[in-house]
């Protein structure tokens, strides 16, 4: 147990004992350090609905309190704060106990929840772009926090692999397709069809029928309007691929929604059956009066001509989802601009019955220096494969300008662990919802919350080991002894590990991770500025030594959660 959730049960007893509800004990870590390190508002809630002063119920729950073993004799401050500062020795058991812990403190949850989490998901044909990537990234992050805690999670691609661009598509590779671009570099040979097809479209409006006459025989099953579709797929497939190689991520299901083609007809078929659905003008909607944000936003999932639309196959996806895993929660990791198209969805789930806890994890864009929508020269979408050299190529020149001496394989893989971690930080440590601007200089500066900054932090930590090593000195079964000031702010740090991350999970908001990460690489920067490691000796080295030693495990760990590496010099 942690030591914050110790004080807490600690609390909760002397509520009881207080004839107070122990629900109210809600122990965070100190907002003002000179007061103390950990503390709780307990009194000041309990205080509102018994009417009684703040202050008096806070002195009435402190002489039932019983933390002698943990803590200084509680103070209470401002308003009725009860505050806790922690006894050396009880502080450093504590981190010992974090150190000795290969999970670092994290405790799993009591009660492990099924989450599917629907990300990434780009679509065929399309180039992934910038957008997709904030997706992936965070996807990517919940999955990995989730499954720490001891969730059991299923990821899912859901590709956008069957839509109304395959009808340029199709008619794009019958009379333009160029083979040996299409080899070296599939999804902008797919692209340049889809555009060349839509000028043709603009300068001959004649030929629109014919074009989506492609469309409607491959929805019939046309054998080669199939394969060509089958091919599209797979090629783009292949660059998805090479992409989530390169940012180390992988899928348990690539489910896209051609998936669910068959399942369509059936369903809406049967929400009609059912009621839920209606026929309005030949077409098919739910409609949700009982819901004034939705009054007059019915959801259409058959167009009167026949076609479905995308909050079909998202209907159909859920059912499908509900048999097969049964899940407790569902996370859509998409932009914020989808959000009524979710609201819609989950409405219309209710009424089939499906109870899970259904997420729209929305999120906000990526903008350019000039703070409109990232786009490059040209005014086209950056694309993202192209992004991520870059950053690489950005890291190299920053990594050769540090090490000349460092071989170069060793200094390119610096360099691709530098610029795909700084890529994926400066997405993370962002509020989701917020927009936010794409500054290479910042993202790959050393200095301030970057990812350089913390991987240079752990980098720092690792030539303390190799320099002990060098000189002899032993860094095994080292314990921790916290004395200086340094110390303590750097071991109440590191135990809030584990808090941390249930945080993350509560909001699905990973930048929760990225500022503790940050704040642990400044307490640990403090500690090394006032206290010697390497220059003390005896227990005290052996304890700071082991004091960075479990910083840098902590570091290298929750890097690790959000999708980044850290490489071992730099
Ligand atoms: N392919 C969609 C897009 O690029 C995202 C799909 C998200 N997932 C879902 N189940 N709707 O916008």
């Amino acid at each position: 147990m942690s030591l914050q959730s110790l004080l807490q049960s600690r609390v909760a007893t002397a509520l009881i004992a207080a004839g107070i509800d122990p629900a109210l004990a809600v122990v965070t870590p100190a907002a003002d350090t000179r007061f103390g390190d950990y503390q709780t508002n307990a009194a000041m809630v309990a205080a509102k609905s018994l009417k009684k002063n703040p202050r008096e119920v806070a002195a009435a729950i402190v002489a039932h309190l019983q933390v002698g073993d943990l803590s200084e004799v509680p103070q209470i401050a401002g308003a009725g704060f009860i505050n806790f500062k922690i006894l050396d020795a009880a502080l450093s058991d504590a981190v010992n106990a974090v150190r000795l812990d290969d999970r670092l403190g994290v405790v799993p949850v009591a009660d492990p929840k099924t989450i599917l989490i629907d990300f990434s998901s780009p679509n065929v044909a399309k180039p992934m772009h910038v957008g997709h990537i904030r997706s992936t990234i965070l996807g990517d992050s919940l999955t990995g926090i989730a499954r720490q805690l001891g969730h059991h999670v299923i990821t899912d691609n859901h590709i956008g692999d069957w839509g109304t661009q395959f009808g340029k598509v199709i008619y794009g590779w019958k009379h333009f397709l160029n083979r040996e671009a299409l080899e070296k570099a599939p999804i902008e040979e797919l692209v340049r069809l889809y555009r060349e097809v839509n000028a043709l479209e603009e300068s001959n409006p004649a030929i629109k029928e014919t074009v989506r006459g492609e469309l409607v025989k491959l929805q019939q099953g046309d054998e080669e309007n199939l394969s060509i579709w089958n091919q599209a797929v797979a090629y783009s497939w292949k660059e998805f691929e090479r992409l989530y190689g390169l940012l180390e991520i992988t899928f348990d299901e690539r489910l896209g929604e051609s998936f669910y083609n068959d399942a369509l007809g059936p369903l809406v078929e049967r929400l009609l059956t059912k009621g839920i659905a209606e026929l309005s003008e030949g077409a098919v909607c739910i409609f949700f009066r009982d819901i004034p944000a939705l009054e007059d936003k019915p959801c259409l999932i058959r167009k009167g001509d026949g076609g479905y639309l995308y909050a079909t196959t998202d209907l159909a996806t859920l059912e499908y989802r509900q048999e097969r895993w049964k899940p407790d929660a569902v996370w859509y990791v998409t932009g914020a601009p989808q959000q009524l198209h979710f609201h819609q969805v989950f409405a219309a789930a209710q009424r089939l019955g499906i109870t899970s806890d259904l997420r729209h994890v929305a999120f906000g864009s990526i903008l350019g220096e000039d703070r409109k929508m990232m786009k490059t020269r040209s005014g086209e979408n950056v694309e993202l494969g192209g992004l991520l050299h870059e950053a690489m190529e950005r890291a190299l020149s920053v990594v050769v300008e540090k090490n000349r001496d460092l071989p170069d394989a060793e200094r390119h893989e610096i360099a691709r662990i530098i610029g795909l971690g700084a890529v994926k930080y400066a997405d993370l440590m962002q509020h989701r919802l917020t927009d936010y601007v794409f500054s290479w200089e910042k993202m790959l500066s050393f200095q301030g919350n970057t990812a350089p900054y913390l991987q240079n932090a752990y980098v720092r930590i690792r030539s303390i080991f190799r320099k002990a090593a060098e000189s002899g000195v032993s860094t095994e079964e080292n314990t921790i002894v916290i004395q200086a000031p340094a110390e303590r702010a750097l071991a109440l740090q590191l135990l809030q590990f584990g808090e941390v991350l249930t945080a993350v999970l509560d909001d699905q908001r990973p930048n929760l991770l990225c500022l503790y990460l940050f704040e642990l690489a400044n307490a640990f920067h403090s500690f090394y500025e006032a206290c010697p490691i390497l220059k003390s000796e005896g227990d005290i080295r052996s304890s700071r030594l082991a004091l960075a030693e479990v910083t840098a495990r902590v570091l290298k760990t929750g890097l690790g959660l959000l999708g980044i590496s850290v490489p071992e010099r730099m």
